[in-house]
Parts: structure tokens; C-alpha cells; sequence
């Protein structure tokens, strides 16, 4: 068997389509959603995931304000440029990039952000409301990306067995919240595996939707793979490659090749879940200016 490819471009752009038309309806109610993006630092893979949302928000017509601090900026300065964009009306979403400098107290800065204006889905209440499946909150990008991936390619979740493997607090455990709650689009039996996690093949090969979100390249093979699963593949590495100009290229955490002779679909790397996590965030971002709007807020 060879499988289907999941086109996550193609997905990206029907869901930038959607997103586009709700910001021309809010433009014509007088209000534009607005976008901080917040790097700190000169990280190059920052920079451009950064420059990739201020680009995202200008096509869609979202007002992106941009904020870039020096590599030594302090906490205070961090935390009053929070303080500035939470009480900037123009602005309803605030994303702050990961990860910061080491002088900066990730989890102090996501804390000092509105959580209505947390369109990362970071913030603690925003992570507990998700936990106990509450919808006045945001989901994350990349899970939500890989929900989306699954319901536009026909895959029901429901009664299947997911197998996550990777705990991380972006991707793998909001992941698994979301997967198992009783919802539309999920109620699925949940497995994470992790680095604590004895022979993982042994739960990776049970699964019907396997999604690899460990950061380790090329780390699931074919056959850790059970025939017909879905695979979604949330890792991006670059590895060297001398037969490159560039000497390196992206992979996943699941090895490709060997993965598609077993799989029913698959994502690949670049293509896949990377369009998606993108779209999901100017998603959130309407979704903050909508609930701005319908509170009172100006915008
Ligand atoms: N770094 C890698 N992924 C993400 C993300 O989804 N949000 C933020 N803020 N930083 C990231």
C-alpha cells in the first residue's frame, strides 16, 4: 500500500480563505483584528516563524504589530511591553515566540498576558479551560492544526485509538486533551508516549491515528506502523544532507518512506501540519476580536 498525502498547504489556504471573508465582514462592522507578535532576540528560526505570522496577518488583512526587544532586553522590559500591548485596543491576540533568551521567565511572561488575548493557548486558565473542555477559551495552534488536518481529510477520531508520542506543553498535551474530549471531532482513546516510555513501538504499532511530536528525525518507521493508520507528522528538523546546495533539509520525527508503504495517509514534511499552525493562529486572532467586539470593547 502506498498512501494518500495529506495536503496541508492546500488545507492552510482553505482555512486562510474562511479566516479572510470574517475579516472583511468585521472590516465592513468598522473593526480590524489585530495581531503582537513579540521576538526576543536574534534566534534565525525565530525570525522567521515571526516573519511568517506578520506576513500571514497582512494577506488576510489582520493588523499585525510587530515587536522585536534586543537579545539582553530585561524581564521589566518584557513584562511592560506585555503590559502596553494587553491595554492596546487595536490589538487582540498577543504571542510572544519560544522560546526567549535564557534571562527571560517564559512562564512570568505567558502569565502576564490577558488571557483573552492569549490566542497561543499558553496561558495556565487558558490550558485548564481546554483540559475540562471548554469552548470560551482558545486551542492551540499546532493541535488544533492536526484536528483540522484529520476533519478535512474525513478521519473521525471518535472510538479510534490515537497514540501521541511526545508530551511537550505546545504541542503533545493539549494534544491529548483535546483528542479525548467527548466533542464533535474527538472522543477518541488516548496513549501518549514519552521519553519514559519502554518500547514504544509497542503502543505506536496499536495505533489507528499515530502523531509523532517528539522532535527526534526520522524517529518512527515503517514498521512501528500499524497497517492503514493515519499518520501526522508534527516534527520539523533540518538534517545535513550533502547532496543539497543548502548541505542540510527538513525532515519529520517520522521517516517518510518507509511510513507510506504502511500508512492509509500521511503528512509530509514541509506541506503537512506546518501551513496549518499558522492559519489556526490567525483563526484565534478573529476569534479574539469577535469576542472583543461582542463584549463592548472598541476595536
Ligand atoms: N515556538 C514554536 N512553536 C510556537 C508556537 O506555537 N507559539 C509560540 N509563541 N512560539 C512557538
Amino acid at each position: 500500500m502506498s498512501a494518500t498525502i495529506i495536503d496541508g498547504k492546500a488545507i492552510g489556504q482553505a482555512v486562510n480563505m474562511d479566516t479572510q471573508l470574517e475579516v472583511a465582514e468585521l472590516m465592513k462592522q468598522g473593526v480590524q483584528p489585530g495581531l503582537a507578535v513579540v521576538l526576543i532576540g536574534e534566534d534565525p528560526a525565530s525570525q522567521v516563524y515571526v516573519n511568517m505570522k506578520d506576513k500571514k496577518c497582512r494577506e488576510l488583512g489582520i493588523y499585525s504589530d510587530k515587536r522585536v526587544l534586543p537579545r539582553d532586553a530585561t524581564m521589566e522590559r518584557v513584562l511592560a511591553l506585555i503590559d502596553e500591548l494587553n491595554h492596546d485596543p487595536r490589538v487582540h491576540g498577543i504571542l510572544v515566540q519560544s522560546p526567549p533568551p535564557p534571562q527571560i521567565d517564559e512562564e512570568r511572561v505567558i502569565a502576564a498576558i490577558d488571557p483573552a488575548k492569549d490566542v497561543d493557548c499558553f496561558h495556565e486558565l487558558n490550558v485548564g479551560k481546554l483540559l475540562i473542555g471548554k469552548t470560551d477559551g482558545f486551542r492551540p495552534c499546532t493541535p488544533a492544526g492536526v484536528l483540522e488536518i484529520l476533519a478535512r481529510s474525513g478521519v473521525d477520531p471518535a472510538g479510534r485509538h490515537a497514540v501521541i508520542i511526545g508530551r511537550s506543553n505546545i504541542v503533545g498535551k493539549p494534544l491529548a486533551a483535546m483528542l479525548m474530549q467527548k466533542a464533535r471531532g474527538a472522543n477518541a482513546t488516548v496513549t501518549v508516549v514519552h521519553s519514559g516510555t519502554p518500547d514504544p513501538a509497542r503502543y505506536t504499532r496499536d495505533a489507528d491515528i499515530l502523531i509523532a511530536a517528539l522532535g527526534k528525525p526520522e524517529f518512527i518507521k515503517g514498521e512501528m506502523i500499524k497497517p492503514g493508520a493515519v499518520v501526522i507528522d508534527v516534527g520539523i528538523n533540518r538534517i545535513p544532507d550533502p547532496s543539497r546546495p543548502s548541505g542540510t533539509r527538513l525532515v519529520g520525527d517520522v521517516e517518510f518512506e518507509s511510513a507510506r508503504e504502511v500508512a492509509s495517509m500521511i503528512t509530509p514534511v514541509p506541506g503537512g501540519v506546518g501551513p496549518l499552525t499558522i492559519a489556526m493562529l490567525m483563526r484565534n486572532t478573529v476569534a479574539a476580536c469577535r469576542r472583543a467586539l461582542a463584549g463592548g470593547a472598541r476595536c
